[in-house]
């Protein structure tokens, strides 16, 4: 049975778009009963002309100009939330209490206060929540954490990541204004870490468990940048780079290092786990490709693949791969967009009676946890402590 599933969705930019195509694609490649809708799409009064193209574009039957206004529509089921961070919040607690499901960017909040207030709003409504830490569902990315769980990695010991861009060396980039939003403290909350490493630390624990402790440092190379809207030139409050280490919950140690300033590197996120029996390593600007690598002791092997020590190259294309069954047939690889399609069709199974979805915003409250402590962790140049709840 067809069940809409009408979507509000509150931004127009480039995870509006990257929403939007899921919700036009989800139903063409995953059988599910609920059938999106697309409703309405929201964005301030200044952007009328940008919103209307990209409703246009999309096949939202209308637009609103004051996303309060969408929110509360009793036309809508879903309110989706693609704005810059610091509108999240308002944004969740008002669509929790009119008891719409909700889908929110990361990171989930501006802090680990706004984030506690907000599980708090949804679990009180009880309404069906999800973050969109898209990189869960790459399919490589999946299989490495299906290895882990098989026990293929025996004791982990080293985490690795590394999520790494290029785009504000210069001086000249202004702060503030469309997506340049994230040099902009006041907007984004953080810098590199809010933006990326959330979402290499949703993915560590994801694959390894609860980070239990970290140390950091943080450093914000151009002080000072003129904000797009007022034209003056003010502070940058931002961290432009930050590097932390971390003692995970089962007592292995991980390196986390990000920056905007790594010259050539556009969104080179990458990972490596390293464990007893074995070790995965992930990088995004190759996502189609997990390195595995299997140890076996030649002394105790019995049969040849025993001795078959080494690093293999999985395509990770075939029908028994996550999500890949959906899609093309094997050798045919998928993109970004494809993240957030997976991922929505998990959603979409959890409110037909599949797994609860995950990361949900408790889920993601504890990534807003460890983000906290690393910048004070920076701030005060001591280790913190990541409580198991916080
Ligand atoms: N999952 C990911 O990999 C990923 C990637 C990029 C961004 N994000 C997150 O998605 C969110 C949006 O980022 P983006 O890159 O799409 O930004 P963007 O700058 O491209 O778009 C932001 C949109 O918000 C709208 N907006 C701003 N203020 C508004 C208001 N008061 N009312 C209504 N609309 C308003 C703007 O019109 C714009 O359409 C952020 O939280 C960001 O961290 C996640």
């Amino acid at each position: 049975m067809s069940k809409p599933l009408r979507v509000a969705m509150i931004g127009c930019g480039f995870m509006g778009r990257a929403h939007s195509n899921a919700y036009c694609q989800v139903n063409h490649f995953f059988q599910r009963e609920h059938k999106p809708v697309l409703k309405v799409a929201v964005a301030r009064p200044e952007e009328k002309d940008k919103l209307e193209k990209f409703a246009a574009a999309w096949g939202y039957e209308s637009i609103e100009l004051d996303w309060r206004k969408a929110v509360t529509r009793s036309d809508v089921d879903l309110v989706d939330v693609c704005v810059p961070n610091n509108m999240h919040h308002d944004v969740v607690i008002a669509a929790a209490e009119a008891g719409k499901m909700i889908v929110c960017e990361k990171p989930l909040a501006m802090n680990l206060a706004e984030a506690k207030a907000m599980v708090a709003a949804v679990e009180k409504a009880g309404v069906p929540n999800m973050v969109s830490f898209n990189y869960r569902r790459v399919p490589a990315i999946a299989l490495a954490k299906q290895l882990v769980d098989e026990g293929r990695i025996g004791r982990p010991f080293h985490y690795w990541a590394t999520y790494n861009q290029d785009y504000t060396i210069s001086a000249d980039v202004p702060q503030g204004g469309m997506a340049l939003w994230r040099l902009d403290v006041k907007v984004a909350g953080s810098g590199v870490t809010g933006d990326l490493l959330a979402h290499s630390i949703d993915t560590a624990e994801w694959i390894n468990g609860p980070i239990a402790r970290v140390t950091a440092v943080t450093e914000t190379f151009v002080k000072e940048r003129k904000h797009a809207e007022t034209g003056k030139v003010e502070p940058v409050g931002i961290d432009d780079a930050c590097l932390f280490l971390a003692v995970f919950a089962n007592g292995s140690m991980g390196t986390f290092v990000s920056t905007r300033y790594a010259r050539g590197r556009k969104n080179y996120n990458t990972f490596e786990l390293n464990g007893e029996l074995g070790a995965v390593h992930f990088n995004l600007e190759n996502p189609h490709l997990l390195e595995f690598f299997r140890y076996a002791d030649p002394k105790t092997g019995q049969k040849i693949e025993d001795h078959l020590t080494g690093w293999q190259t999985i395509h990770v294309t075939n029908f028994e791969h996550p999500y890949m069954k959906n899609w093309w047939v094997p050798g045919c690889t998928i993109g970004y967009e494809h993240t957030f399609i997976n991922g929505l069709a998990d959603f979409l199974a959890s409110l037909e009676g599949g797994p609860k979805f995950q990361p949900d915003f408790r889920s993601a409250m504890r990534t807003q946890a460890v983000c906290d402590a690393v910048l004070e962790s920076a701030k005060k140049r001591q280790w913190v402590e990541i409580p198991a709840n916080p």
